[in-house]
């Protein structure tokens, strides 16, 4: 066994199903695990749920079920997920697990042992979607996600970070590649000069949580206990630590990049006072966006990776996501570019070069690799075996900085170059002679086109596992996870090779495919059993790059009708009014808070002429939930309150007479 290599990805959050946003930081954690272990590493691969704090305890609420009941169900969920994908976690962690809890009680004690942790009080704002305390007056929007925070007064245990700032700046300017990219390095670094305050780390108005060591009134606050997650896993404060003292500190935590706050300065500073080694690095990628947004459950514009891989099988969704998002930038996610991306450099890219070299080779060598001759020898066979070569030594070096996009072009381009090849060097027409230059030529042709087919399968295994197993299979080369890939050179393939049955691995496939995901999606939407999911609901930048949404077939409807999709569109919630209060220099304006079960929102209302604030206090209202945020006077209305509103008359708010729970779709 060569070094070792731990990798983690975030824990998820189990406040909603996963969706392709989860899958894409899962996936390339996969792939750079699966590349460590080809290249003989002592590779561990972590993941798991993060399942305690208020927003989860809200979300299980809203669905009627106890925490734990909520929690089992959805990290079940993630975890089926990622065995269907065919993800080789080595590991999943629970925050719920006794596991967890010890090793988070323990560092806890560490810290406070070593001085860090004090007692104080806490008055001032806490945002329940990203759970964070955050610096705003009461009342006012997250200055993070634009979210309505809660005033927070509790007596806390606090953590100095205050007292890490020099050695924190001194880390990132020491050790650059602690975190990248470097755009997300530089804010970090001057969030850090700004001036660090001591954090509250512990909770005691609800529950949910894991119990502060000698102190139970109190839980520990939720992102002390998901970070540590990296170090309980391997069973730090646990009688066996056997797997921490071999692979800690990990290689690299993969995240996305709006916990990069949580991980590049809370982490390393927690790490610090409990006098424990730091991990080497922090890569933090972009968003996923899908219709223009940031893909969530919240904002109805999530696709699934069951969906895809149901129709176009495990492959696909990594190929795509790995060449066509750059890794660190915001990509656009769309079926329709999927389909795309699979016919053009799947089905007729690597499938067909692999389909094609192995039927001719079957054809007329009876499925035996042929031996190359010199005498047939051509300019354009070193051509592809020189590419080769250069694919082989650029290739890991892109990958290894998780270009994955440009390692992937790179080895794209030498299947483009085989497929040239071969046109111009028409084997089918050699296969028609009999003469002996012909045959030698022949086997020249196809000994070089199979080599460099040998050599990409081998390099785009982490990527497409699955297919390209199965072409390994098919040249005769037997278990690609025996390969050893810091092997991997030009000229290996070993001649008179009997090849295996020869099957095409990527079926083409055309516009129905999109038509069938779209469907899935929409009736996955419809059935609308995950509750909302607020962390997710940032405003994106107007730069964000847009994704081609294909357009649905246009079903016949009558003038002045809408369609039921179009009525889906429409996201009607039930939610409870818990403050309102007149807008100042606005005559007909409110501006209230209410609770839609597992989130507060804010909503400016155009009532005040019909309801005196103070009798709206605790009635359920309905509101449109899924409309884009929009400002008036200059406060953030997240959503819209229905009512009838009679010509010439006041605005009558739409009620039940019976009792629905807060967050009840209306449909
Ligand atoms: N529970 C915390 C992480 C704790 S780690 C100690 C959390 N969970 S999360 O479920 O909200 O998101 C976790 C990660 O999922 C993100 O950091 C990101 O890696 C991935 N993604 C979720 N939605 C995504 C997109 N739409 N696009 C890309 N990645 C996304 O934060």
């Amino acid at each position: 066994m060569g070094k070792t290599f731990y990798i983690t990805t975030p824990i998820y959050y189990v406040n909603a199903r996963p969706h392709i946003g989860h899958a894409y930081t899962t996936i390339a954690c996969d792939t750079i695990a699966r590349r460590h272990r080809m290249l003989g590493d002592d590779t561990w691969f972590l993941t798991g749920t993060d399942e305690h704090g208020q927003k989860i305890e809200r979300a299980a609420q809203a669905a009627g079920k106890t925490p734990q009941q909520f929690t089992d169900e959805i990290s079940a969920q993630f975890r089926a997920l990622w065995d269907r994908m065919g993800l080789t976690y080595d590991d999943f962690i629970r925050t719920t697990s006794p596991r967890h809890q010890h090793g988070v009680q323990a560092l806890w004690r560490k810290i406070r042992d070593n001085g860090y942790i004090y007692k104080g009080t806490y008055t001032g704002q806490y945002c329940v979607s990203d759970e964070l305390y955050v610096d705003a007056e009461p009342g006012a929007p997250c200055p993070d996600c634009g979210r309505i925070t809660e005033t927070v007064h509790e007596e806390n245990y606090y953590f100095k970070l205050s007292a890490f700032q020099d050695q924190l700046i001194r880390l990132y300017t020491e050790q650059p590649d602690f975190i990248r990219p470097e755009t997300r390095r530089n804010e970090v670094l001057s969030f850090v000069r700004s001036g660090l305050r001591d954090l509250s780390i512990s909770r005691s108005t609800f529950s949910w949580g894991i119990p502060v060591p000698d102190d139970p009134k109190h839980v520990v606050y939720v992102w002390l206990d998901a970070l540590a997650n990296y170090i309980t896993a391997l069973g730090y404060g646990s009688r066996d630590t056997a797997k921490y003292d071999k692979y800690w500190p990990a290689d690299v935590h993969m995240i996305g990049k709006e916990i990069v706050r949580f991980h590049c300065v809370y982490w390393p500073a927690f790490l610090l006072a409990a006098g424990l080694p730091l991990p080497r690095g922090i890569t933090a990628h972009g968003w996923l966006l899908f219709e223009e947004s940031k893909m969530s459950k919240s904002r109805g514009n999530i696709a699934r990776a069951e969906t895809i891989v149901d129709v176009l099988g495990t492959d696909a969704l990594r190929y795509f996501l790995l060449r066509e998002v750059v890794f660190g930038q915001d990509g656009s996610f769309s079926f329709d570019a999927l389909v795309q991306r699979y016919n053009s450099d799947l089905a007729n890219g690597l499938g067909n070069l692999a389909s094609r070299t192995l039927t001719m080779i079957g054809r007329y060598f009876k499925g035996e690799v042929p031996y190359p001759s010199h005498a047939a020898h051509s300019a354009a066979d070193d051509v592809i075996a020189n590419a080769a070569k250069k694919v082989i030594a650029d290739y890991g070096q892109l990958f290894d900085q998780y270009q994955f996009s440009r390692a992937l072009e790179m080895a794209w381009g030498l299947v483009a170059a085989v497929d040239k090849y071969i046109v111009e060097n028409e084997p089918w027409s050699l296969g028609e002679k009999q003469d002996e230059n012909s045959r030698a030529r022949l086997a020249t042709v196809l000994y070089t086109s199979a080599e460099a087919l040998r050599i990409v399968t081998a390099l785009a295994h982490p990527v497409i596992p699955d297919a390209t197993a199965k072409i390994w299979a098919q040249l005769g080369l037997g278990d690609i996870g025996k390969f050893d890939l810091k092997q991997l050179q030009w000229g290996q393939l070993r001649l008179g090779t009997k090849l295996g049955e020869v099957q095409a691995v990527f079926p083409r496939t055309d516009k129905s495919a999109v038509v069938r995901m779209q469907k899935m999606e929409e009736q996955n939407g419809a059935a609308g059993v995950a509750p909302v999911e607020p962390s997710e609901a940032r405003p994106m930048p107007a730069s964000a790059a847009s994704s081609s949404v294909p357009a649905k077939p246009a079903a016949v409807i009558p003038d002045g009708k809408i369609s039921i999709d179009d009525f889906a569109k429409v996201e009607l919630r039930v939610a409870q009014v818990k403050t309102a209060e007149r807008v100042k220099g606005a005559d007909k304006l409110l501006r209230l808070e209410v609770d839609l079960g597992s989130e507060v929102r804010q909503l400016v209302a155009g009532i005040a002429e019909a309801y005196a604030p103070e009798t709206l206090i605790g009635r359920k209202v309905v509101i449109v939930a899924n409309l884009a945020p929009r400002k008036l006077r200059g406060l953030e209305s997240n959503g819209m309150i229905v009512a009838a509103s009679p010509e010439g008359g006041k605005p009558v708010l739409a009620s039940f007479l019976e009792d629905v729970p807060l967050g009840t779709r209306l449909k």
